[in-house]
């Protein structure tokens, strides 16, 4: 059988654990694929040592040149950035007729919609299962195993960094600072760390979850938005005096007024699945008409866990499955009126 042949833009943290996988797991990934798994070329900034082996694959210095090599069939995405190269790369690859896997939440959240329309003008997909809360297959939850329900709500904790940081600072006494470094040295910063902390990485979440969930045109603009930055111990201590933890909570369900998004700092009682929620660790509450609460909890972040789900997505196209971006084509995506102005 022929194999599916990967292109692989980004060798960090995601990157890395993505050729382990494909490394360790060969057998038991071509046994699921039904055909062999294989990656034919990769590109990073640099060509520093990676921990993993890389001579057997080809290296492109330009992802773009990578994205349109005629020997790939899944260009994999996984540099970051709402714009430029990681954009540039995933256009050229639908434009050459290639599959796209991404777990870049910044892009698909702004780009999402044009993206989307041009994976369906060639006849192809986009998947992005890692972008959205790391190890947890909650898109496949939402446009698979939930297809036959109205969904009522979508809500939880998306974000390792911001969920680290504030339980260390609550079970460890460490200061700001301190958990943030440490959720560094665990991989589970942005490039650019405000995006984690200001709330916008886990706003990207929830208005991809919510297109998905709702049937609607993604709108992170009117995710109503506020980070972690201004929680201090204080907050925090306060809080358990109470019985209630500080979470960086999201929330998005349709209103009499529209779509209702909001991604901010919340109480939730301390003996709560959520209060519960340590570390890195994500947790996602679907709430469908027929089916009532399901609840997923999972590693949000990290080498292991985004990497599993980024090879998910990547059996699913070997597999032949060829969803739709958003669950459905995009001609039926409604654009949802918001419950809340647009934040400036
Ligand atoms: P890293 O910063 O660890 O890695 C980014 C990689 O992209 C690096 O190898 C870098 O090269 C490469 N890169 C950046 N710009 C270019 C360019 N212009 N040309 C070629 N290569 C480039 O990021 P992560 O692995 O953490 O994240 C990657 C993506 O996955 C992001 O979209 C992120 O949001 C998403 N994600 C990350 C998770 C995590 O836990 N880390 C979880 C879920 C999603 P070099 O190494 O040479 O600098
Ligand atoms: N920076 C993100 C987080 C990575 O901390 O959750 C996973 O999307």
């Amino acid at each position: 059988t022929d194999p599916i042949r990967l292109g692989i833009a980004g060798l960090g943290t995601v990157g890395r654990g993505v050729v382990r996988i494909v490394q360790t797991h060969r057998d038991l990934l071509a046994s699921r694929a039904g055909r062999p798994v294989e990656i034919v070329a990769v590109s990073a900034r640099s060509r520093k040592d990676r921990g993993v082996p890389l001579d057997a694959y080809a290296w492109e210095d330009d992802p773009v040149a990578l994205a349109r090599r005629d020997d790939i069939d899944v260009f994999v995405e996984v540099m970051g950035g709402a714009a430029g190269p990681a954009k540039d790369a995933t256009e050229a690859a639908l434009a050459a007729g290639k599959d796209v896997v991404t777990a870049n939440k910044a892009l698909l959240a702004i780009h999402g919609h044009a993206l989307a329309e041009a994976a369906e003008a060639t006849g192809r997909v986009i998947r992005f299962e890692a972008a959205v809360a790391g190890g947890i297959p909650v898109i496949k939850a939402l446009t698979e195993g939930l297809a036959g329900n109205e969904i009522r709500r979508v809500m939880g904790v998306m974000n390792g960094t911001c969920n680290y940081i504030l339980t260390r600072m609550e079970n460890a006494g460490l200061t700001y600072d301190e958990a943030f470094a440490e959720a560094d040295g665990l991989g589970y910063l942005e490039a650019d760390p405000e995006l984690d902390v200001g709330g916008i990485d886990a706003g990207h979440k929830l208005a991809l979850l919510a297109a998905i969930a709702f049937g609607t045109r993604v709108d992170f603009p009117n995710v109503r938005l506020e980070g972690i930055g201004s929680v201090t111990i204080e907050d925090i201590r306060q809080a358990a005096d109470m019985g209630y933890k500080i979470k960086l909570l999201g929330v998005a369900q349709m209103t009499g007024r529209g779509l209702e998004q909001r991604m901010s700092p919340c109480l939730v009682p301390d003996t709560s699945p959520l209060g519960q929620l340590q570390g890195g660790t994500n947790m996602v509450v679907l709430e469908g008409d027929a089916v009532g609460q399901i609840v997923l909890r999972g590693a949000g972040a990290g080498e292991g866990p985004t990497a599993s789900a980024v090879i998910g997505d990547v059996i699913d196209i070997a597999r032949g499955l060829r969803l739709p971006t958003f669950g459905q084509p995009v001609g039926a995506l409604r654009q949802a009126r918001a419950a809340y102005a647009a934040v400036p």
